[in-house]
């Protein structure tokens, strides 16, 4: 949450800084501004609203700084509103800082700092830390070139909560300091320049060659170089990773939302994902896992924890998990496992699901299950994530950037790779080898399979214009059909915010189907051979009470019965939401077209949730 950008190069900076600010802006866009260095001393522009209204501030053409640092605010602490907008200020304006986090112990930092003479403008948490920096700054009598990163460091050293900080000071107009704890943050290399950013896809056009930070880890940019130092400011070093996303594949290429361009990536994704995992006649490899047969024998549970969509993908694995492995599976929301003693230990294995690798709930989870002695695994969308960096091991999936809110090629990447991880359990404990042939040959036709439900668009964007005016929508579904019954729900609420909830179909009759009435729409989702006839009674059911049924399904029923019905192609049970998904999430996206509103940036949502 909240995005923030830097600069320092020979170029003006405020041009970069805006232009990465609006590629960040599905981490928060509720106010934004920048602050540069320029020959009279540090420059501040900021305002209420969308980055592209910084355009509009007297002066910001003007600006001819080279060093500067940005902000795009999704507020935590005080409501959107210019003074509560970054960059913020100490009184004496000696420093400028942009902030992405939760200073938890910020009161008590604002006490003690008025009772020093300080003046506080803002209700952020934030704002402590500029003057902060100012007091260990005019306290430290040492004028030398490391005064300005040691009165960082002591301030930091006060800071209880989560931050990513960049922090300028006119006294030292050739430098930008960085630092954070567990709050992404990743510094881009270039030629004589050098960038900041949260995340990757906000700075690809610039370079590919990126340093990451560390937790509690300090760095120093100049034009030419970065300087690492460790909490106690001793020197380290650090080499940089090359990323091989393209800048193409962070932007639209001709689609009218980042959403369906993303929807429409799945076949590539997924086959990115599958790459060289297995064929039919080779095991599933893994090169960065090294499980044997005895360990896996000896874990009795697997938990997979998670967060939103993720947490949808984790029950798809929990499914595949439990019948080709039999282990028993469970997955847990992240925010709330951790708060309930889990019964976690050297015998559980604990799988973490995160496509931006930073959810800070899903990271806290991991940290706690490591200090519990379980091994534990992430799966992520992003090389060097901070919970790919935690974990004691770490798979990827080939998604690409997914720039949209609502996460929908990560999702069936996750999917599928859950799926293949879960195949070489299964190869290594010698389970069952019929089902896992059968389902890698299935894997395999998997990709084209999207491309032909792809192809369906026009009937669900024909369906969404009837249904777009609703208050409720409620999704059914059975078995694995109920886990994507729940994401597809997640994603109409998540973008057209028309009210929406998902039931096992079984569970209506105990209470919720007294919310039926007439002309409601419910969407069901059909795809396993042995539930059939009992999901159509359950339709049945809510068509009685007047309600208009949309069906999604592989199985040859009778379509008379239903308002509109969406054939998909058949496939594997393991894999069908991976299919079935796809006019879900198409859906919602006609659906939030319809009634006008930002697919891309949904309202009081962003992109990762780097905040508990
Ligand atoms: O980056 P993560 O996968 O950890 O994010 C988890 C959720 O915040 C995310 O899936 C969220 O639910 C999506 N916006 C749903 O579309």
């Amino acid at each position: 949450m909240c995005g923030i950008v830097g600069y320092i190069g020979n170029q003006k900076a405020s041009p970069i800084l805006i232009n990465g600010l609006i590629r960040l802006e599905y981490r928060g866009y509720d106010s934004a501004g920048i602050s540069t260095i320029e020959d009279n001393g540090l420059s501040l522009m900021k305002d209420k609203g969308r980055v592209k209204n910084l355009y509009h501030l007297e002066g910001i053409d003007d600006l001819t700084g080279t060093i500067g640092i940005a902000h795009t605010r999704w507020a935590t602490h005080g409501k959107p509103a210019k003074e509560n907008s970054h960059p913020h200020m100490d009184n004496s304006q000696t420093f400028s800082v942009v902030h992405n986090g939760i200073i938890e112990n910020y009161h008590e930092l604002r006490n003690f700092l008025t009772q020093n003479g300080y003046t506080f403008y803002s209700q952020t948490d934030t704002e402590v830390i500029p003057n902060l920096v100012h007091y260990y700054y005019q306290k430290d009598e040492n004028h030398d070139e490391l005064r300005f990163l040691r009165a960082v460091k002591n301030a930091c050293g006060d800071l209880k909560g989560s931050y990513a900080i960049e922090i300028i000071c006119k006294d030292y107009p050739n430098i930008m300091i960085v630092t954070r704890k567990d709050s992404p943050l990743v510094i881009g290399k270039g030629e004589n320049e050098n960038y900041i950013s949260s995340d990757i896809p906000a700075i690809l056009s610039f370079t590919r060659n990126f340093y990451l930070l560390d937790d509690l880890e300090f760095a120093i940019l100049t034009r030419e170089a970065v300087s690492f130092y460790d909490k106690d400011l001793n020197p380290t070093s650090k080499e940089t990773k090359t990323i091989e996303w393209n800048s193409a594949s962070a932007e639209k290429e001709g689609f009218e939302d980042f959403m369906l361009k993303e929807i429409y990536e799945q076949p590539t994704a997924i086959r990115e994902t599958i790459g060289a995992k297995f064929n039919e006649s080779t095991k599933c490899e893994f090169d960065e896992l090294n499980f044997t047969k005895d360990y896996l024998s000896s874990i009795n549970k697997i938990y997979i924890v998670a967060c939103g969509t993720a947490m949808h993908a984790g029950l798809v694995g929990k499914n595949v998990i439990e019948k080709l492995c039999k282990i028993t599976t469970e997955v847990d929301v992240a925010s709330e496992f951790r708060y309930r003693d889990p019964l976690v230990d050297e015998k559980t294995l604990c799988i973490f699901i995160s496509q931006s690798g930073e959810t800070a709930d899903t990271i806290a989870a991991l940290k706690l299950c490591k200090e519990k002695g379980s091994k534990t695994l992430a799966i992520s969308n992003v090389i060097g994530s901070s919970i790919t960096r935690e974990a004691d091991y770490s798979i990827y999936t080939h998604a690409g950037p997914e720039i949209a809110v609502a996460s929908t090629k990560a999702y069936t990447s996750q999917v599928i790779l859950i799926t293949i991880l879960a195949i070489y359990f299964a190869e290594i404990l010698e389970m069952d080898s019929q089902m896992i042939n059968t389902l890698k040959k299935d894997i395999m036709e998997l990709p084209k399979k999207i491309e032909e439900t792809l192809k369906l668009s026009e009937v669900i964007q024909d369906f969404s214009k009837k249904a777009y005016q609703e208050k409720d929508i409620f999704f059914l579904g059975r078995g694995v059909d109920e886990t994507v019954a729940r994401e597809g729900s997640l994603k109409l609420k998540e973008i057209s915010y028309i009210h929406s909830e998902s039931y096992p179909a079984g569970e209506l009759k105990h209470g919720p189907i007294a919310l039926i009435e007439n002309d409601i729409t419910v969407v069901s989702i059909l795809t396993d051979s042995n539930l059939v006839e009992k999901m159509v009674s359950n339709i049945q059911e809510v068509i009685t009470r007047g309600a208009k049924t949309l069906v999604i399904t592989n199985q040859n029923i009778d379509k008379n019965m239903f308002d509109m019905t969406i054939q998909i192609p058949k496939t594997n049970s393991f894999i069908s939401p991976i299919l079935s998904i796809v006019p879900l999430q198409l859906f919602a996206y006609y659906i939030s077209k319809e009634k006008g509103l930002d697919v891309d940036k949904p309202r009081n949502l962003a992109k990762s949730v780097t905040v508990e």
